[in-house]
């Protein structure tokens, strides 16, 4: 299969698709590799480390676009690249297509074979997202401490505290990847930590891990309301998969908090579970709502391209290489994991979630591949 990858265009995404081991394990399978000159530039992987592998460098994106039977890449196509896409590609990225009517559109009438890294399930786990939201969750709690100082709009509160100072409080919604990666770093910190989710069995879980340092509660909206209120950092972590975020921290709450708090949504690549949140970029990632200050960066770990690169490139090189040995159809059909992550499929939506948000009919994926 000839596999192309192109290099990212969302605003300060430095993050690269392939890594050299990939294409490597492509090429020494027999399969052809297309890089575009400088992809891997912003995760500190330089062109000669592809060629030396035996990938190709191409000089424009729209050439990898035209020639590639499969494009692999970290974030969903932006509209620069609508226009690019072919009848029967295989286009294997995050695609969020919950939270992305016009990109759903455009897959369909293109008849893009998408399939997305953030549905890829295995039992109950979705081993693609991991490493993103781990990194989005430890970072989560870096960006808000910063949001937290005074000229960020922050109340100008040290998360750890000192000597003789109250300590911050974070809150967390949702005990997944994220949630956990956020508590561990705001409990390394010194700060103390709720975490709230609605699966009692996570609860246990975490309460187990953390020692008893770790504040769990159930989620529902009583809960939510006092976690929320007392905190100094909100951090939103939750997930229903494929399907927009629940709003759970309503506008009228969060007119509540006290002036200068914080929210940092990492949910928002999913619409976000805070109604006022919006997706914001790296350039300018914080505004303010009633004096909170709101950070809603929908591509988070690019700001740490080197380490999202690698740990992302580790989780989807093996079905990246299924996809090319078997080709899409077989691929699909023999593995259950990336059926779960089939999204679109010869002009229909193959994944439920998404059609239902955008209120399309749903296409059952065992029954259209026969
Ligand atoms: N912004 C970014 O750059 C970025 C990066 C990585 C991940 N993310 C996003 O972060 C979100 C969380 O990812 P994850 O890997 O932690 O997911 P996960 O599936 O591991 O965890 C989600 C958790 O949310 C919980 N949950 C569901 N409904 C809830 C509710 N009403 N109240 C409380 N908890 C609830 C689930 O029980 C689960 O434990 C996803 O939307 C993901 O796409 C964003």
């Amino acid at each position: 299969m000839l596999v192309g990858c192109p290099k990212e265009l969302k605003v300060r995404e430095y993050r690269v698709g392939l890594i050299p081991a990939s294409a490597k394990a492509l090429v020494s399978a027999g399969h052809q590799v297309l890089v575009e000159k400088g992809a891997g530039l912003g995760a500190g992987i330089q062109d000669e480390e592809y060629t030396e592998v035996g990938a190709h460098l191409v000089a424009s994106a729209e050439e990898v676009w035209q020639r590639a039977e499969m494009i692999v890449k970290v974030k969903e196509p932006i509209e620069p690249e609508y226009g690019s896409m072919r009848p029967g590609q295989i286009l294997y990225t995050f695609l969020h297509l919950a939270a992305e009517p016009k990109l759903t559109r455009v897959l369909l009438e293109r008849q893009v074979t998408g399939i997305a890294y953030e549905t890829i399930q295995v039992g109950r786990t979705l081993p693609l997202l991991k490493p993103m939201s781990e990194v989005a969750g430890r970072m989560s709690i870096q960006v808000g401490a910063w949001c937290l100082e005074k000229h960020q709009g922050g109340k100008g509160l040290l998360l750890c505290g000192v000597t003789g100072v109250k300590k911050g409080r974070v809150t967390i919604l949702g005990g997944g990847t994220v949630g956990v990666s956020a508590a561990a770093i705001a409990l390394g910190m010194g700060a103390e930590v709720t975490l709230l989710d609605t699966n009692l069995e996570r609860l246990d879980y975490l309460d187990q891990i953390f020692g008893g340092r770790l504040q769990t509660l159930f989620s529902n909206e009583h809960n939510i309301e006092q976690a929320v209120l007392c905190a100094d950092l909100v951090v939103g972590g939750v997930l229903i998969a494929g399907a927009r975020a629940p709003k759970l921290v309503t506008k009228s709450l969060v007119s509540r908090m006290t002036k200068g708090s914080v929210i940092v949504d990492v949910a928002i690549d999913q619409g976000g579970c805070i109604e006022t949140i919006k997706p914001t970029n790296h350039d300018n990632p914080t505004f303010l709502v009633d004096g909170v200050v709101h950070y809603g960066v929908t591509n988070m770990p690019g700001a740490v391209a080197r380490t999202s690169t690698f740990a992302l490139a580790n989780a989807t090189m093996p079905y990246m290489k299924k996809i090319a040995d078997l080709g899409v159809r077989a691929a699909v059909k023999s593995d259950a994991a990336l059926m779960a992550g089939l999204n679109t499929y010869q002009g229909k939506v193959t994944y439920k979630a998404v059609a239902d948000a955008h209120g399309m009919e749903f296409a059952a994926p065992e029954a259209l591949l026969g």
